[in-house]
């Protein structure tokens, strides 16, 4: 990519399917000048319970995808692939973009809040097996004790629209009430699905324990980013795009759960 007029490239953004438009939305919300491109991989959802190897073959298909669109930024909006495909990602697209994920944010954000402090975590199995926060959180080394319960029903059921009932509410007390998430200060919720069901996990500890929705953490971190970096757009000029790698109805009529508005979806195969 060029070097000149990097500010008025999109910002690509992508996840398993459309649970990263939660991070899709903050982002639009907080810098509503910047364009999205957004790819969701439906075709291979859910990741949660994918191997490393497979996410990273299919993240790098898709930073192809993006690359093209001379996407400016490209943000892994999605725990799973942050955890199984970050460093490929970065090393692969080299120069031709920025890579971000949305671990390392939430990392720094608990690093700043909770030295010395018992937290917890709820997310996919490949997202907790990685063992990527546990990691970073060590590497802090501010005495934080991390505690990680693996939740894969909950993206499922969030997707299928149960939330804010009491299906929703049954499953969230059964992952919750796990012996390792009693006595922590915080929950990161890990999962880019997990901004839905926020209020019933705060209802559940009953304003004792914080609640970490990343997607907020993120979006503050891809602002200061552009900054920093001098990649901020000074007015929105193109329509953002969603596209899929498999379509359906069902998953357009669920954007409007994750980015608070239907979009048109459209179908871009990683596989021809
Ligand atoms: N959105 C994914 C994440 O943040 C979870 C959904 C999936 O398993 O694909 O990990």
């Amino acid at each position: 990519m060029s070097e000149k007029n990097l500010q008025n490239k999109p910002i690509g953004i992508f996840d398993s399917g459309i649970g990263g438009l939660t991070v899709a939305q903050a982002i639009t919300k907080l810098l509503p000048q910047e364009q999205i491109i957004y790819f969701g991989d439906t075709a291979h959802l859910p990741y949660g319970d994918k191997s490393t190897a497979a996410i990273q073959a299919y993240a790098i298909k898709i930073c192809d995808l993006l690359v093209k669109q001379e996407c400016k930024v490209i943000l892994i909006a999605c725990n799973s692939a942050s955890a199984a495909a970050y460093d490929l990602v970065k090393e692969y697209v080299g120069s031709k973009a920025k890579a971000l994920n949305v671990i390392d944010p939430a990392v720094n954000y608990i690093g700043k809040h909770y030295a010395n402090k018992t937290i917890g975590l709820i997310g996919t199995r490949q997202t907790v097996n990685s063992g990527v926060y546990k990691r970073k959180i060590e590497d802090l080394d501010q005495n934080i004790s991390l505690h990680s319960v693996a939740t894969p029903l909950l993206a499922d059921i969030i997707e299928e629209g149960f939330f804010n009932n009491n299906i929703s509410e049954s499953i969230i007390e059964a992952y919750l009430s796990h012996p390792d998430l009693q006595n922590i200060e915080a929950l990161i919720l890990a999962c880019t699905h997990y901004p839905l069901i926020k209020n019933q996990i705060k209802e559940y500890y009953k304003g004792k324990v914080d609640i970490v929705d990343a997607s907020q953490i993120v979006a503050e971190d891809v602002k200061a980013f552009l900054e920093k970096e001098d990649l901020a757009s000074g007015a929105l000029t193109k329509d953002h795009k969603f596209y899929v790698s498999d379509f359906t109805l069902s998953f357009e009529a669920s954007t409007k759960i994750f980015f608070e508005r239907e979009v048109s979806l459209e179908q871009y195969p990683l596989w021809e």
